[in-house]
């Protein structure tokens, strides 16, 4: 089931105040689609709908809401608001894009850490589910894209980066997205499900993670928050690999947190606006499973091809090791 046009179609956007749902949402409007876009940062996500307004043709509408996706309840309260604004009674297009990092460790994070992590990014998805799906239904040509991520294929950042809470919940999003494909054909065949699967795209997810979190910029954490979050044996590793020094202040520690944000954003192979429209054009394509970026693809390539030597590091991607050597020329 392919989508011709997102024209005159309205769309659910959650995290729509940052990143790649910032950009769904204002790519979306360009095109002709009305959104409600949601965020636990209700200043981010208005800037966003002002930011596609601006954009958008004038019958195309945009609002912003102020919503945790990890409470139901709040879920519900942004439904019935945007029927309401959008004078609809149903969606055509739901984006669980709401997401964070945290929980890394299953052994040594704080168990809240973990939890919210796990309750943001996979509850958030299942309550949208849920409380959408109806909407959907009623649409009578719906579909529900939900975002998982590499670690849905791969459970771990790379050697000596474990990324517990992060990769339970997106593998999560990926099973249910999965097993909803048959369910929907057969229950619910005006409804199709894609489930999209981003490689490192530059955006301020450490950040807004952090924030999610109750915590404040880098810039602005005490020293007591600072030294939990790159606890003394992360420092231990820090120092060790070269990247810390021996006698790193709580002051240095701020620093390295604010430039692992820039970096990340900064550095990243693909922007936000490419990723969101690699999810657009997926959508439209009617894709059910859609890769974002060479990095996604790659790994997801590898995990299948040696599944066993998923978490063999120097195994698992020993043949990307010998692709360089190939056109290096001989000596
Ligand atoms: N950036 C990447 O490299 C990457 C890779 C793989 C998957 N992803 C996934 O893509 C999605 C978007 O991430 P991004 O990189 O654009 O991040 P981002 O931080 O730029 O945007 C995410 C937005 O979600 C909002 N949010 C967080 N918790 C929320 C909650 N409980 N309720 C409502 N909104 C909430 C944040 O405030 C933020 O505005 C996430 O699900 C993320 O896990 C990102």
């Amino acid at each position: 089931m392919a989508v011709d046009s997102f024209a005159g179609k309205l769309a659910v956007v959650t995290g729509g105040g940052s990143g790649m749902g910032r950009e769904l949402a204002r790519q979306l409007a360009a095109q002709g689609c009305s959104v409600a876009a949601c965020d636990l940062n209700a200043d981010a996500v208005a800037e966003t709908a002002a930011m596609a307004r601006a954009a958008a043709v004038p019958e195309v509408r945009v609002t912003s809401h102020a919503c945790d996706v990890s409470d139901e309840a709040q879920v519900l309260r942004f439904r019935d608001e945007l029927l309401d604004v959008h004078a609809s009674d149903h969606v055509d297009l739901v984006f669980s894009n709401a997401g964070i990092g945290g929980g890394e460790s299953f052994i040594t994070s704080r168990r809240e850490v973990w939890e919210r992590t796990f309750a943001i990014d996979w509850q958030g998805v299942y309550y949208c589910a849920r409380v959408f799906l109806p909407l959907l239904i009623a649409s009578g040509d719906g579909v529900l894209v939900n975002t998982s991520s590499v670690n849905g294929l791969w459970a771990s950042l790379g050697p000596g980066v474990p990324n517990s809470a992060y990769s339970t919940a997106k593998f999560a999003v990926r099973g249910f997205s999965e097993a909803l494909v048959e369910d929907l054909r057969v229950n619910a065949p005006q409804v199709r499900v894609a489930v999209v699967l981003p490689g490192h795209v530059g955006t301020d997810i450490i950040a807004n993670s952090l924030r999610a979190r109750g915590l404040p910029e880098p810039e602005q954490m005490s020293d007591a928050q600072v030294e939990e979050l790159i606890p003394r044996d992360v420092q231990a590793k820090l120092i060790g690999a070269g990247l810390l020094a021996e006698d790193a202040s709580a002051g240095d520690l701020r620093q390295m947190l604010a430039q692992a944000n820039a970096d990340f954003r900064d550095k990243a192979p693909l922007s936000a606006a490419e990723a969101a429209t690699i999810i657009l054009d997926g959508v439209r394509s009617g894709a059910w499973r859609i890769l974002v970026g060479e990095d996604a693809k790659m790994i997801d390539a590898a995990v299948r091809a040696k599944p066993e030597a998923a978490y063999d590091y120097a195994e698992l991607f020993s043949a990307l090791a010998e692709e360089p050597a190939k056109g290096t020329p001989d000596r």
